[in-house]
């Protein structure tokens, strides 16, 4: 499949449904805390979604049954809401969340710290977060796709963690998972030029320990081989003539 530009209209179409999913990460993060199950956060997202005009793209998406992916810890990404998971003071919990909006689908992960943390957890965190906006420096009209999974690359190893591969990113509009695919990881191809009006998730998903990962039984939860924590950063950009913007920002 070709990726697609939006044009003017569907730029339209595609900021405003990112706006509307970018209040729903913040109201999310605000209520975060000990006690809370992941199955209060689903709910709460989803009736957030629905409130402000959108309808949940997760929810029965390949039978996955939730609006919200909740992932705990050494759960990478996919892990599905439950009233028995109660979230702990020092966990680390990667919220996954989409929206549709007349038509146009935006997607953003972030990870977040429940009460407090280990600084190894917060330094994980920072740099899967970083790691998004060093790749996305490069994403501009005329660059290669791979310039930002290189650069991602480039900045994660320093760290020592591992970089999830079985995972990456997606182009992204009238359907949830469009061409191109977004490695997370150094490329030898230089993948296909950039151009202005094609929108992109790109997402990171580390390890701090090995980047192997394994999937549950439950057929959705992806979790490290080696047990250790891992994080999550998403937002939905537009690729520009100039700089990139950050649909999903808040
Ligand atoms: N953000 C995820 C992705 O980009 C979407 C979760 S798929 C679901 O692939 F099925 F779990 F909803
Ligand atoms: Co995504």
């Amino acid at each position: 499949m070709a990726i697609t530009i939006k044009s003017a209209r569907e730029i339209e179409l595609m900021r405003e449904s990112c706006r509307l999913l970018a209040i729903v990460h913040k109201e999310l993060e605000e209520a975060i805390k000990p006690g809370m199950t992941t199955m209060d956060i689903d709910v709460m997202g989803d009736g957030l979604i629905r409130k402000l005009g959108g309808i949940p793209n997760f929810k029965n998406y390949q039978g996955y049954p939730a609006s919200i992916c909740t992932s705990v810890n050494n759960e990478v990404v996919h892990g599905i809401p439950s009233k028995h998971r109660v979230l702990q003071e020092g966990d680390i919990i990667s919220l996954d969340a989409g929206l549709i909006y007349k038509g146009y689908h935006s997607d953003a992960a972030r990870t977040h710290g429940v009460g407090k943390i280990s600084p190894e957890a917060q330094k994980l965190i920072d740099v899967t977060r970083q790691s998004f906006f060093e790749g996305v420096k490069m994403a501009k009209a005329g660059g290669h796709l791979h310039d930002i999974s290189n650069a991602i690359d480039a900045y994660v190893s320093g760290f020592g963690y591992g970089i999830v591969r079985e995972l990456i990113g997606h182009g992204i509009g009238t359907s949830l998972h469009e061409a191109p695919e977004i490695p997370n990881f150094a490329q030898r191809r230089k993948g296909p030029k950039l151009a202005a009006g094609m929108t992109l998730a790109v997402e990171p998903m580390i390890n701090m320990g090995r980047a192997d990962v394994e999937w549950l039984d439950d057929d959705w939860t992806v979790v490290t081989a080696d047990g250790s924590l891992s994080a999550h950063y998403e937002n939905t950009i537009l690729i520009t003539d100039g700089e990139p913007e950050i649909l999903t920002l808040y």
